[in-house]
């Protein structure tokens, strides 16, 4: 929770850690990872590549990061990247994809962050003088901005032929990839296996401070090495931050379920109310998001008067509203969101 107990439904980013994290973090062996001498790191590393059923892992600062070490280990500068049109990389990034990795981004449409195998397909031309190289096809799961949906481990199979058909990689942005294991209830590795190398994210639901990873081959991770630290990235006592990411790993995956199950209530509380639109199709994980569009209100007004009765959410462009669960989020705080957006709308229609 927030200070001043606010319900703080706006990302699972605002986790804070948990008392164990805290403690790992006191205790944990530090070195200078730089050198490669810090066992905590180490430990981390080798753990999340376990976990992904890959050969290797990188500690990296953040999401971003991760993507962005991932596309230019992927791909060289000049060539081109299959993106889906609402992904993270091609909206939330800066441009980063373009801007430092040098790439060209060549977007698709897909059903809930799952692209049709033959539009892939189609967007790989054949070779010829007038086109860049494609190298890479990059899928999100879940999939933010369609609202947490999950690529499901045949879709991303499916797709996965398609790349390897044409000589492409495929990367996985799954900053969310254990919520999509825990909502499917299977081994994360029946994802990261139809992948070539793939991101998660410590710092999500997961509720580490800090911090994301890098899994793929060895081959690709010294790459990823080099690329971050270009990037500035090489981190000196990073045991600090991946203490607590050894905590996460081991404690922190299961529980998302609760996430998901307060999830699904507060939507379907949301969907009764009138003048609220809710897809729950799309309410695969932790995320909600409800259509406004009925009540007429411009820009951020909705979330400013919800804020007022005490629930932090934030808008997903002009009308939809966007909520996230998380740790420290349980049933009575996804009950007050309920109300709460009640009450702005019996406001609204009071006071016209
Ligand atoms: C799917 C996805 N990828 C990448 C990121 C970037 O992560 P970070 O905020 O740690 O840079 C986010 C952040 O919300 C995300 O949702």
């Amino acid at each position: 929770m927030s200070p001043m107990e606010f319900v703080d439904l706006r990302s699972d980013t605002v986790t804070l850690p948990t008392e164990e994290m805290l403690d790992a973090i006191r205790h944990a062996k530090l070195g200078d990872d730089v050198f490669g001498e810090d066992p905590t790191v180490k430990s981390l590393e080798e753990l999340a590549a376990e976990r992904m059923g890959k050969e290797a892992a990188l500690l990296v600062t953040s999401g971003t990061q991760a993507n962005l070490v991932s596309l230019m280990s992927n791909a060289q500068r000049g060539e081109l990247v299959i993106l889906e049109s609402e992904s993270h990389i091609y909206w939330y990034e800066v441009g980063g994809v373009a801007a430092i990795a040098g790439l060209l981004p060549w977007t698709l449409k897909s059903q809930f962050g799952a692209f049709d195998p033959e539009d892939v397909e189609a967007a790989i031309r054949p070779r010829n003088i007038h086109f860049p190289e494609p190298a890479l096809v990059c899928v999100e799961n879940t999939h933010n901005r369609h609202g947490g949906t999950i690529v499901a481990p045949k879709q991303l199979e499916a797709v996965s032929r398609v790349a390897k058909a044409h000589g492409l990689l495929l990367y996985m942005d799954g900053a969310r990839i254990f919520n999509a294991a825990i909502a499917l209830r299977v081994d994360v590795r029946e994802f990261a296996r139809h992948v070539d190398n793939l991101m998660f994210s410590l710092s999500k639901g997961l509720s580490c401070p800090v911090g994301s990873l890098v899994v793929g081959t060895a081959e690709f991770i010294e790459k990823a090495r080099k690329n971050r630290k270009i990037l500035g990235g090489g981190m000196r006592q990073a045991g600090i931050i991946a203490a607590p990411g050894i905590v996460a790993l081991e404690k922190m995956v299961d529980r998302l379920a609760e996430d998901h199950a307060n999830a699904r209530f507060l939507a379907e509380g949301v969907s009764k109310i009138d003048g609220v639109k809710v897809d729950l199709k799309r309410v695969q994980t932790n995320i909600v998001l409800f259509d406004i569009s009925s009540l007429g209100l411009a820009d951020n007004q909705f979330i400013i008067k919800l804020e007022d009765k005490g629930v932090l959410a934030l808008m997903h462009g002009t009308h939809v509203v966007r909520m996230v669960t998380h740790f420290g989020i349980e049933r009575e705080h996804a009950e007050k969101a309920i109300a709460a957006v009640a009450a702005v709308v019996d406001d609204l229609r009071l006071n016209g």
